[in-house]
């Protein structure tokens, strides 16, 4: 049996698709946290083409009492909404965050890569995820939505509080563990949505040319976003422009890494670069399940699952299927299709996409031309998310002698 990365470098137990298996059942109900799992891949696409049976309000199945001090759950996301409020509101923030607004950010990308790579101490080693990985997406994002870029160090202070536990959380179970992690969760989230909160109310009164005050200003059929809609929009940017790259870069390297006759071929033909990217999102996949709830009882995979349940969609493990992909274990950026479900599918389909691969492409190409070798150190591996949700270097110290 081969090594595979995740035993090389020791990633969490529980992710059996990394280690070269495929589930033994595609849909199984995990009693000790009173969800289903749910790991192939046309089960979970069905799943997610499916929003009238399959709801993404996934809150109002935890129950009042798990939450402690009777706070609120609801994000009141886009993430969270099913149509018709969805369709209403991903067609009006796609009016503010358009492909050309992404697409001019391309020498914007470039320049603030080159920076913060110019800010390395001189020397053979470079850790990717402080150094790179982390800042780009931060700095791209809050630009882009026009908060103060140095303000970064308190986005991270926050949103490390929300993804900080080990653990998954849990329907059935309430311990002290668990509801010190929901606490601390909250509290980062409130904290994030109160600094947003004040620079929405600043653009109302003030607009400026960015994308904050594109929100504020969106219109449909006269309808415009409320307050609290362009904040919890601001709040789901800010969250995954912050660590979903990161992941996606860290990540991209690392399958590189270890696979060095592809570092060699990317490198000569950079057209490999935005193939490469994408089979590391099949490979490692930064997030690596997304939750949905029956709405109504339904067939899955030929299992039946009753209403108001909580279904886990493993997309990385969807990602590793073999009725799906030809040998999944292989990391191969040239594979005939790559149908990966790491940015979702259906109407949640990741709206930051273009941007995460455009942001892929370009630190790849600029990290290439700066550093002949970016190799792994075999004595100090990188560290990765704690949460079994995802996946990603959180920590990766490369050598570039
Ligand atoms: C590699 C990077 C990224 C990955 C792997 C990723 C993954 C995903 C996934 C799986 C979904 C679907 C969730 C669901 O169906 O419940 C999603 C939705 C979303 N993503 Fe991303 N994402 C990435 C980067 C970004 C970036 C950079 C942004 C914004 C700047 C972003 C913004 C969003 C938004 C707003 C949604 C919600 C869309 C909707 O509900 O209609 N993502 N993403």
């Amino acid at each position: 049996m081969t090594t595979t990365l995740a035993d090389t470098w020791g990633l969490h137990e529980s992710q059996f698709w990394l280690r070269g298996k495929q589930p033994e059942q595609r849909v199984e109900f995990a009693a000790e946290l009173g969800m289903w799992n749910v790991y192939g891949h046309p089960e979970i696409e069905a799943i997610l083409r499916d929003p009238g049976t399959f709801s993404s309000d996934t809150t109002r199945l935890v129950p009042k009492d798990l939450i402690p001090d009777g706070q609120d759950m609801t994000t009141g996301s886009i993430l969270q909404l099913d149509p018709p409020l969805h369709n209403k509101m991903r067609k009006l923030v796609s009016r503010a965050f358009t492909p050309k607004v992404v697409a001019d950010l391309e020498p914007r990308i470039a320049a603030i890569t080159r920076e913060l790579l110019d800010a390395i101490p001189p020397g053979d080693r470079l850790e990717l995820v402080a150094g790179l990985a982390y800042p780009l997406p931060v700095i791209v994002i809050a630009e882009l939505l026009g908060v103060p870029a140095a303000d970064r160090h308190l986005f991270k202070g926050w949103v490390d509080k929300m993804f900080d536990s080990s653990d998954q959380v849990s329907l059935v179970k309430k311990d002290e563990q668990q509801d010190a992690a929901i606490r601390k969760s909250l509290a980062g989230q409130k904290a994030l949505t109160d600094y947003l909160g004040g620079h929405v109310d600043e653009r109302r009164k003030q607009p400026r040319d960015d994308l904050l005050t594109k929100l504020v200003e969106a219109e449909l059929d006269g309808e415009r976003l409320s307050r609290s809609e362009v904040v919890d929009f601001a709040n789901v940017l800010l969250l995954a422009g912050h660590i979903t790259t990161t992941m996606l870069l860290g990540n991209a390297v690392l399958c590189l890494d270890a696979h060095p006759e592809w570092d060699r071929r990317v490198r000569a033909d950079r057209s490999l670069v935005p193939p490469a990217i994408e089979e590391s999102l099949r490979y490692l996949t930064p997030f690596a399940a997304v939750a949905r709830t029956t709405v109504r009882e339904a067939e899955v995979g030929g299992v039946t699952v009753p209403a108001d349940q909580m279904l886990l969609l493993w997309v990385a493990a969807a990602n590793r299927d073999e009725r799906v992909f030809r040998d999944p274990g292989t990391f191969d950026p040239l594979r005939a299709e790559n149908p990966h479900l790491a940015f979702g599918r259906g109407i949640h389909f990741c709206i930051g996409a273009p941007l995460a691969r455009l942001e892929g492409r370009v630190a790849l190409d600029i990290l290439f031309d700066r550093y002949p070798v970016l190799r792994a150190i075999p004595g100090e591996p990188p560290k990765f998310q704690p949460n079994p949700n995802m996946t990603g270097v959180r920590e990766l110290p490369l050598t570039t002698a």
